[in-house]
């Protein structure tokens, strides 16, 4: 008996020690984004300087095909004044789908997509990638600081160490966020690449905490809705549980306590 355990002790050991090993990535820091959570909810302001970034920086060689531009007057998301987002969409231009010509986006088009510099697809980036998976924690973990898809962007963004080689005609940069500790990417951000017009310093990590959190925002629109719906949810059922208990009670109350013999 004592041996069976101690065999069974050892082999999940070694089993989470090499779960442990193949979730090794980089170090992936948590962040306290306003939305995270149980009532979290985005910052409107944040999600507008993440735009900012998103546009001036990352849209060079990314797309957000999957993404409505008009989704950016959204309530809960950036919360665009309607006039800025036809006047947003303007400096894209599209393929329109019925004459197949090109021409200026407008708010009803998608964001284009862009495979120019062969850069993945960003509309559902934070939550394709994890930066807090693996055998150790509990669901409950996750669910207070989300599974870190924004966080393990940031960690990318901020994570070059300076380093870069040549391999086969292809540059890559040293980055100690990305699994094989090497990117294709050139780092995109440096301190005052971009100015914001609400003041906010534009530190390389202020920026990469905003576009992290408006790539969450892309990847989950809905969010806010969601979290209410579940609240709501839950309020009920509690509601219920406790209607259930005081019914069950006076339905037996009779034959509580009685001796039956
Ligand atoms: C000069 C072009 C270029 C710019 C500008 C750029 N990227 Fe990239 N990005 C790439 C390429 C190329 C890859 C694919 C890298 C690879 O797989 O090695 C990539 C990959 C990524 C990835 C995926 C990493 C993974 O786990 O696969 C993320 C996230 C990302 N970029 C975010 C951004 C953000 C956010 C910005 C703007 C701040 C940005 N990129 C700007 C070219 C670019």
């Amino acid at each position: 008996m004592l041996r069976k355990i101690a065999i069974t002790a050892v082999s999940a050991l070694a089993l989470a020690g090499g779960a442990a090993r193949a979730s090794e990535g980089g170090h992936v820091e948590d962040i306290a984004f306003s939305f995270e959570g149980p009532f979290g909810t985005f910052d409107e302001h944040q999600l507008q300087r993440g735009l900012q970034v998103f546009t001036e920086v990352c849209s060079a060689c990314h797309g957000l095909k999957f993404v409505p531009i008009r989704s950016l007057a959204d309530e809960g998301g950036p919360h665009l004044p309607e006039d800025q987002v036809r006047a947003y969409a303007k400096q894209f231009t599209v393929v329109d789908k019925e004459t197949g010509e090109e021409r200026e986006a407008k708010p009803s088009d998608n964001f284009p997509r862009n495979t120019g510099a062969g850069a993945p697809d960003l509309s559902l980036m934070a939550k394709a990638r994890a930066g807090f998976h693996g055998p150790y924690g509990l669901g409950i973990n996750q669910f207070f600081k989300g599974i870190g898809g924004p966080e393990y962007i940031h960690a990318i963004l901020t994570g070059y160490s300076g380093e870069e080689k040549d391999e086969a005609g292809t540059t890559f940069y040293e980055n100690h966020a990305f699994s094989t500790g090497w990117i294709a990417m050139p780092p995109p951000l440096s301190d005052d690449l971009v100015t914001y017009q609400d003041g906010t310093p534009a530190t390389t990590d202020q920026m990469a905490r905003d576009v992290s959190a408006f790539l969450m925002w892309t990847a989950e629109p809905k969010m806010m809705d969601r979290k209410q719906v579940g609240f709501v949810a839950v309020l009920f059922l509690g509601l219920l549980t406790v209607l259930l208990y005081l019914t069950n009670k006076r339905i037996w109350a009779p034959h509580k306590g009685r001796k039956t013999s």
